[in-house]
């Protein structure tokens, strides 16, 4: 009897792959905390590690595009989502180990702090740019923002460049000699501006012609080439 009910979504390996690396890093900073592998300053160890895996999530959902752009592969699109929400759920996590374990939630004391720096001026943009994003990135706001959620949406850009500022100016060194720890950020920001390249119309339009003269030919390899049994 044939039935009206619609077919289940199946899963994919990179869907699943992509939760499992979501969770990951917060159950090895578990394991090590509970283990006792953090390093002498506990706190700071994971509100680092919090910070670092949040910025690599949000570089990894801008590398989805130019991802399928290059390979082919539309699937790499629909994990930009989760992608980005983890990112969101890391620099949750890191901003809350700020407030509450390192400052006890003394207001006044954090606010004096986050005012006063830099690198916390910059994290603070970064983190009002992304709390929007991860908001509406359900699909009932893309259906009611219609063509403003697209606008919107675009912010991760900006997001994404002050995340790795804040980054690179939380480092003990210099960001304009290049001197001390700043070689990790500093990679992080060439691998930016690379995904922002490929992100050009007239560049990915090229790679999607190239790809497909690619597949035509592969598909047109002489009967020479390939193997006959026996
Ligand atoms: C999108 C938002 C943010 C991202 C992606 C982010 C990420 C990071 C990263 C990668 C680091 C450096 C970790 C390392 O040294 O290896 C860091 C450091 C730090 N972040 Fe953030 N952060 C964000 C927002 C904030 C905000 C809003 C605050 C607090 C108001 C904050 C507080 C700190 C502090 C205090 C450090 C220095 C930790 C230390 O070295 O002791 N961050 N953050």
């Amino acid at each position: 009897m044939p039935t009206t009910s619609k077919p289940k979504p199946r899963l994919t390996w990179l869907q699943v792959g992509t939760h499992i690396l979501g969770w990951l890093p917060l159950a090895w900073i578990l394991f090590d905390y509970f283990t006792g592998r953090l390093s002498v300053n506990p706190i700071q160890d994971i509100e680092q590690r919090l910070g670092r895996i949040g910025v690599y999530f949000l570089i990894g959902t801008l590398a989805c595009t130019p991802l399928s752009t290059l390979f082919g592969w539309r699937e790499f699109l629909k994990r930009r989502r989760a992608l980005g929400l983890y990112s969101f759920l890391y620099v949750s996590l890191h901003i809350m180990v700020f407030v509450d374990l390192d400052y006890g939630f003394n207001l006044s004391q954090i606010y004096a702090l986050v005012t006063g720096k830099l690198y916390l001026v910059v994290g603070t943009i970064a983190l009002l740019i992304l709390i929007p994003l991860a908001v509406t990135s359900f699909d009932y706001f893309i259906h009611q923002m219609g063509r403003n959620w697209k606008r919107l949406h675009w912010l991760i850009y900006p997001a994404a460049i002050l995340s790795l500022l804040h980054y690179a100016l939380a480092q003990k060194g210099d960001l304009f000699t290049l001197r001390g720890n700043i070689l990790k950020p500093f990679l992080l920001g060439i691998l930016l501006i690379l995904l922002f390249i490929l992100r050009i119309p007239s560049l990915r339009r090229w790679l999607s012609g190239f790809r497909s003269k690619l597949t035509v030919r592969t598909h047109h390899l002489p009967q020479t080439h390939k193997i006959t049994p026996g």
